[in-house]
């Protein structure tokens, strides 16, 4: 065989094998999925939950309601797809969604006789940052270790000790209020406020002074707690592409904050809110922040750092894992009570017949404006136990 004939044949066999081996990857590739499509959508454990077909077959089901072209729309679409399909539907390949309230004990059940453990894929758990807060545990034993190092601290008798802290800082918003409504704020015209915000302040200096006994001044703010509820709202809307590509998001979080500013600058002033809230727990943890003793309560930290009745071993009680379970409480107490206040307030005034009722309820326990009235009288008031 002569030269040029010997190297065409091998140029030829170079390029056939080249197409058959991406023939063959392809082939495979695709067998590969066609295998999980057929077995997510007629054999999986949850492949007799009604649903849409597409959405048992693949993710991209949802990344369609919730990333691209449409935005955060699957909690709506999930009221569309339970109209159609009833109370409990299958809503990706791994999820069903339960919608009927008397589930609630089943799905929230206490004790080990329900043990489970919780899926990382609605929590897109994984970065480091996160990972130590009790909401990211996904190990069952390891949640309710983490949870019940905590939950003494939202018992009704510990949350009605924080009442000074509340009404101090209610008093502190309505002085506050009381100057914007004269004077320009600059958020579309005098006396304008964003309730959110105005009440964002409140919730968040309330947590933030639970959690470590001091504030986050944000009565003080030009746009009361606006600055801090944008944050928290980052994180919220970074979920749904999270759960679809955890593993890219999880390494962003990680990456050092100079690199991550090219990728995410969210993350960057994320990961800066964070950073602040290290430095607060190390300080506490290290006794350089006195006893965070305050009108009748203490903060968490310092009580997670002096009292051993918080029964956690030492590596759940360093400052990095304690800055992800602050980080929760900081969002999980903030967005949640703000919202539902600002809501609640937007109702009042829009049916005025419901304000002007609560109104005259009121008035029966403070009669005047110094009065002073606990919690008990306000909760025995029949229009706010719904006894009407
Ligand atoms: C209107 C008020 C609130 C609503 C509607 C609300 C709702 C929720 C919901 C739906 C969850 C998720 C449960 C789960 O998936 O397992 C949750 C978890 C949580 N919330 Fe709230 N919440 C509110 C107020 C608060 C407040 C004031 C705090 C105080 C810091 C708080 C702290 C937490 C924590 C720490 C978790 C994680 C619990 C765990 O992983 O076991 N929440 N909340």
């Amino acid at each position: 065989m002569d030269a040029h004939v010997l190297t065409s044949y091998l140029e030829q066999a170079q390029t056939i094998s080249a197409g058959k081996l991406f023939g063959t990857f392809f082939a495979i590739w695709l067998s590969y999925w066609i295998t999980i499509g057929v077995y997510r959508v007629y054999f999986h454990p949850i492949a007799h939950i009604p649903g849409p077909r597409l959405a048992a077959l693949t993710f991209w089901y949802e990344f369609y309601y919730d990333v691209y072209p449409h935005k955060y729309q699957y909690g709506f679409k999930l009221r569309e797809l339970h109209d159609k399909y009833g109370p409990i539907i299958r809503i990706n390949p791994f999820h069903v969604h339960i919608h009927d309230h008397s589930y609630l004990d089943t799905i929230y059940a206490t004790g080990n006789a329900h043990k489970r453990d919780r899926c990382s894929w609605s929590h897109h758990s994984g970065a480091k940052t996160f990972s130590g807060a009790m909401l990211e545990a996904m190990d069952h034993d390891l949640h309710k270790m983490r949870r019940n190092a905590t939950s003494g601290f939202f018992s009704k008798r510990n949350v009605q000790a924080l009442e000074p802290l509340i009404i101090n800082t209610t008093n502190r918003l309505l002085a506050r209020l009381k100057q914007d409504m004269t004077r320009d704020i600059g958020e579309g015209g005098q006396g304008i406020v964003n309730l959110n915000c105005a009440f964002a302040a409140m919730t968040m200096d309330i947590i933030s002074e639970y959690c470590f006994g001091e504030g986050m001044n944000s009565m003080e703010r030009p746009r009361y707690g606006k600055q801090m509820l944008d944050i928290l709202h980052m994180g919220l809307q970074m979920r749904p592409i999270a759960r679809q590509f955890p593993t890219l998001i999880n390494w962003m979080f990680d990456l050092p904050p100079e690199r991550v500013a090219y990728l995410s600058p969210e993350i960057v002033v994320m990961n800066e809110f964070n950073a602040g809230l290290l430095a607060r727990i190390t300080k506490i943890m290290n006794y350089e922040d006195g006893s965070g003793e305050k009108a009748g309560h203490r903060s968490i930290f310092h009580v997670f750092r002096d009292d051993p009745e918080v029964k956690l071993p030492p590596e759940e009680k360093e400052p990095f894992r304690l800055m992800a379970e602050s980080s929760v409480f900081m969002g999980a107490g903030t967005e949640t009570t703000a919202r539902a206040l600002a809501v609640t307030i937007y109702y009042l005034l829009k049916e005025k017949d419901i304000g002007s009722q609560l109104l005259q309820e009121l008035k029966t326990v403070l009669p005047t404006k110094d009065s002073k009235v606990s919690l008990p009288q306000l909760e025995a008031l029949p229009y706010l136990v719904s006894t009407l």
